[in-house]
């Protein structure tokens, strides 16, 4: 849970969809094999594209989560959080290695992968650090072209560029290695496969097939959850190492910093932690850091490292919804698990927020006060205007990854008013766990 704030000029964005599939000599795996035989990129970049900046990033193409069992692992995200169970690559459609499947809800792309043999690396990371996030994938004009941007701006490669194609379209893919388990691939696409297809239901890649009519997708559309897009993805790395993580999205990636905090913004009289935000150029997709900070007791990044083999990794999506009432409703209908807060925290809340959003000429909380309370839903504001935003609890037996549903209303940043508040309710659930 964290922060937001300004809005730098976009860079120019630039048509995924036109270029022609290109193939080649077939390479190895990774977290890009997603159900297609890979074939390397023989191409080389347009001259347009490259002009118009490599690294500029179209969209959160998905978020690829290593999972022990993608089918039932679909089913949990699909009955608890309202996502579509679109397609599937497996055994059926010529995948012996991995089992993929791509759950989508407004303009967010999950795919679930677990591993068909012990020494697949899903296989083998899920053994390690349970489920998580292992790659979060950028659609940009050229892949291939960003790859080797982000190498020769010091990156270290995940694997190098390839192309899935077929008569309709080609997805190539490259991806670079950045803290802990996590890689972020580059992903360009082309004829059918181009993004604006997938999201109108589109094969997501060659050797993904749809699925055929499901009662829980049907459900879904009959009570959507409303969630629309990744707002922010926060990554928790070990103590002393948030400063090297910031520069390399800066120099990497070309991010900038957008907001920062220190143990004195963020701490309880037993735990801490320091955070700050990178954002991409465009602000297509922020990404705060997170490392532990000195407290009386263990801060809950630590705990979140001791938990994950002492590695980096993603500690929290935050998922945007237009209506966070409704959403928060309707995902309790569903029984997800949400942290919950001491009801003080209302009998204060109203006061700090709305004098603020006063302060600075904005609306009060539009809201129903009573409902909000009712749903156990946290609010701050900033100069901007305000957020509503709410946290689940882990989304798996480890103390690791959870979500964030999140509705701004002018605010662009992250809760900072709910800090304290929300970090002595997460104390309480450390305790319960033995990890205080
Ligand atoms: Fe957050």
């Amino acid at each position: 849970m964290i922060l937001h704030a300004d809005t730098r000029v976009g860079r120019p964005r630039v048509d995924p969809g036109n270029r022609s599939g290109e193939r080649g000599r077939p390479i190895g795996s990774g977290c890009a094999d997603l159900g297609a035989k890979a074939m390397t990129s023989t191409s080389t970049s347009t001259a347009s594209a490259m002009l118009a900046d490599p690294l500029s990033l179209i969209d959160v193409d998905h978020v690829q989560f290593y999972v022990g069992n993608a089918k039932q692992a679909a089913f949990f995200y699909a009955h608890c959080f309202g996502f579509t169970i679109e397609q599937v690559a497996d055994l059926t459609t010529g995948c012996r290695d991995a089992a993929h499947y791509l759950l989508t809800q407004g303009n967010i792309r999950f795919i679930l992968t677990s591993g068909m043999s012990a020494s697949h690396p899903a296989a083998m990371e899920c053994a390690m650090y349970g489920d998580g996030v292992k790659d979060v994938a950028f659609t940009v004009a050229d892949a291939q072209a960003a790859y080797e941007r982000a190498i020769a701006n010091g990156a270290e490669s995940a694997y190098e560029p390839r192309t899935f194609a077929d008569d309709s379209g080609s997805v190539t893919m490259a991806g670079i290695k950045t803290y802990g388990r996590v890689c972020h691939s580059f992903v360009s696409r082309t004829g059918a496969y181009a993004l604006d297809r997938v999201k109108a239901g589109g094969l997501f890649k060659p050797n993904f097939r749809t699925l055929g009519r499901l009662g829980v997708n049907e459900y879904n559309k009959a009570n959507p959850c409303g969630l629309r897009f990744v707002d922010h993805l926060v990554g928790n790395v070990e103590l002393g190492k948030m400063n090297h993580w910031v520069s390399w999205y800066e120099n990497v990636l070309e991010f900038s910093m957008f907001k920062h905090f220190d143990d004195a913004d963020i701490s309880t009289e037993y735990s801490a932690l320091m955070s700050k935000v990178m954002a991409s150029g465009n602000n297509l997709i922020k990404m705060p850091i997170n490392e532990p900070a000195e407290g009386k007791k263990k801060s809950q990044i630590q705990e979140y490292l001791d938990w994950h083999c002492n590695t980096p990794g993603v500690q929290h999506l935050a998922l945007r919804t237009d209506d966070e009432l409704h959403s928060v409703a309707e995902l309790r209908r569903r029984g997800v698990d949400f942290l919950s807060l001491p009801d003080t925290y209302y009998e204060l809340v109203w006061g700090r927020v709305n004098k603020m959003l006063t302060e600075n000429g904005h609306e009060a909380v539009r809201e129903d006060h009573d409902r909000i309370r009712e749903l156990g839903i946290l609010v701050d504001a900033d100069d901007e205007g305000y957020l509503l935003q709410l946290f689940t609890k882990p989304l798996q037996d480890r103390p690791t990854l959870f979500f964030e549903i999140i509705c701004r209303r002018g605010s662009q940043s992250f809760g900072k008013g709910n800090f304290k508040a929300l970090f002595e309710a997460l104390e309480l659930e450390q305790e319960k766990r033995g990890n205080l």
